[in-house]
């Protein structure tokens, strides 16, 4: 367990000292390049753990010391062995005894003589006052949802009566959820396929599927084939709210029938989804050149293609100036309605990050407006829930853009899911869904 521990806290102090835990967590992992599956796993656990409830456990963690710890390895192995012993099943005896090795592990600089003393002192009185330091943790509201305090406050100030349940949603498991291609096998054919082996999974509507336990890729049934994709029910809307039926165009089957962007397309689930729901001629665009291999691997898999462009989404220096009758723009946010999946966000994130992003957001809607057949619709994304950046950003466009109408959702059959109509356009992080933003413009 120690060298777990050791990983965790690697990683967990690269993300305190601001870095993505998606960069930090193959960094710390790196380290150990002998640990095993079960070891490198129970890391990773470790470290979204700690990340998850970093707020809770600090605050049990900062009563114990009478000084802040100037190791900051130290520091962060015994934030990861309180998330244990908060929130794991693993023994508590084991866990100390574990993180007291896991110090005397630790090299370059070698801790200091007191410092496996220490380790093991905090997290025995930890056990010993835990019920009474616990009664503290109402008081703090940071330690309570384990989220910054402005945005505790942000939230309670734009959802007064959803405010806490979100917080509560981001801080559980993510839901594993599959987008069947329905063209190539009906939901119920894919859920006897599933039964077959053992996986046990909920149809939530549409074409999403998510399963009870999440899986690895290569064991869930034509994942490889391309029948299967992962991708948040939440994110599945994306593709149906374009509405890709063809309008007026000639209905000939071999002839793509709209011309679509899908801006800002990396890594490239709705890429992937609008090339299944509808022959469509579409162009791909991110400004990221690295990540739009990754949309290409995808579309690989799915047997699909698609014109990919490396360009800036603000700008029409990439543009031939022919107009798309459909755009997606799922611009670049604070993420901040999928932290159960990215639980560094919460720490990383500062307040004046919200307006830098809606700042990016605001120069690249215009540039791609311009880009829009008239009568043309443009799919506003986020996976944001600040209103800064989703319908503040949009009433702001709309005052400045009197072409441009906002068009009421309906939400297409078979989806269940009322939230997105219920709060114009905002998806409230749910059990099924994470938290989108939506709006659909149209070109007077
Ligand atoms: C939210 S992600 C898109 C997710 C994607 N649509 C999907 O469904 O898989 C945002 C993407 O915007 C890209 N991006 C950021 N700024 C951009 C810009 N100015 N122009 C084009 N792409 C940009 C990023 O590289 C990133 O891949």
């Amino acid at each position: 367990m120690y060298i777990s521990q050791q990983i965790a806290a690697n990683a967990v102090n690269q993300v305190l000292s601001g870095r993505n835990l998606t960069l930090a967590l193959p960094a710390a992992l790196a380290v150990f390049p002998n640990a095993t599956p079960q070891q490198r796993g129970a890391a990773q656990d470790l470290s979204y753990g700690t990340l998850r409830f970093y707020g809770e456990i600090d605050a049990y963690l900062s009563q114990l010391l009478e000084k802040p710890l100037t190791d900051d390895r130290i520091h962060t192995l015994l934030l990861v062995a309180v998330y244990q012993l908060l929130h794991d099943k693993a023994d508590a005896f084991t866990v100390v005894n574990q993180a007291v090795y896991a110090v005397s592990e630790l090299k370059r600089p070698a801790p200091k003589s007191w410092a496996k003393g220490l380790v093991n002192a905090i997290l025995r009185n930890f056990l010993r006052q835990k019920e009474a330091l616990a009664k503290t943790i109402p008081a703090s509201e940071v330690a309570t949802y384990s989220y910054p305090q402005w945005w505790i406050n942000k939230l309670k100030a734009q959802y007064p009566d959803h405010w806490q349940s979100m917080l509560e949603t981001g801080n559980q498991h993510p839901p594993m959820t599959l987008r069947v291609n329905t063209q190539k096998i009906s939901i119920a054919d894919y859920m006897q396929l599933l039964a077959r082996q053992d996986i046990e999974a909920t149809h939530v509507g549409g074409q999403a599927v998510t399963l009870t336990r999440p899986q690895p890729v290569e064991k869930i049934p034509g994942f490889t084939d391309g029948i299967v994709s992962v991708q948040d029910y939440g994110a599945q809307l994306a593709a149906y709210l374009l509405d890709l039926t063809p309008d007026s165009k000639t209905p000939n089957l071999s002839v793509p029938a709209l011309k679509v962007l899908d801006a800002c397309c990396a890594p490239g689930g709705k890429t992937g989804h609008i090339l299944e729901m509808a022959n469509v001629a579409l162009t791909s665009l991110d400004s990221d050149e690295a990540r739009l291999q990754r949309v290409q691997s995808n579309l690989d898999r799915l047997a699909l293609s698609a014109n990919l462009v490396v360009g800036d989404a603000s700008s029409a220096s990439w543009w031939d100036g022919q107009s798309f009758d459909r755009i997606l723009a799922d611009v670049p946010c604070t993420a901040s309605g999928i932290v159960r999946r990215h639980v560094d966000i919460k720490w990383l994130r500062r307040e004046a990050d919200i307006a830098s992003f809606a700042a990016q957001q605001a120069k690249i809607l215009p540039s791609l407006w311009q880009m829009l057949a008239k009568g043309g619709k443009l799919l506003y994304v986020t996976c944001s829930i600040f209103n800064e950046e989703n319908q503040a950003q949009v009433d702001k466009f709309l005052q400045n853009n009197a072409d441009a109408t906002q068009l009421p959702f309906e939400l297409p059959v078979n989806h269940t899911e009322a939230s997105i109509t219920q709060l114009n356009g905002q998806l409230i992080p749910s059990n099924a869904h994470d938290g989108f933003y939506y709006a659909l413009l149209q070109k007077n």
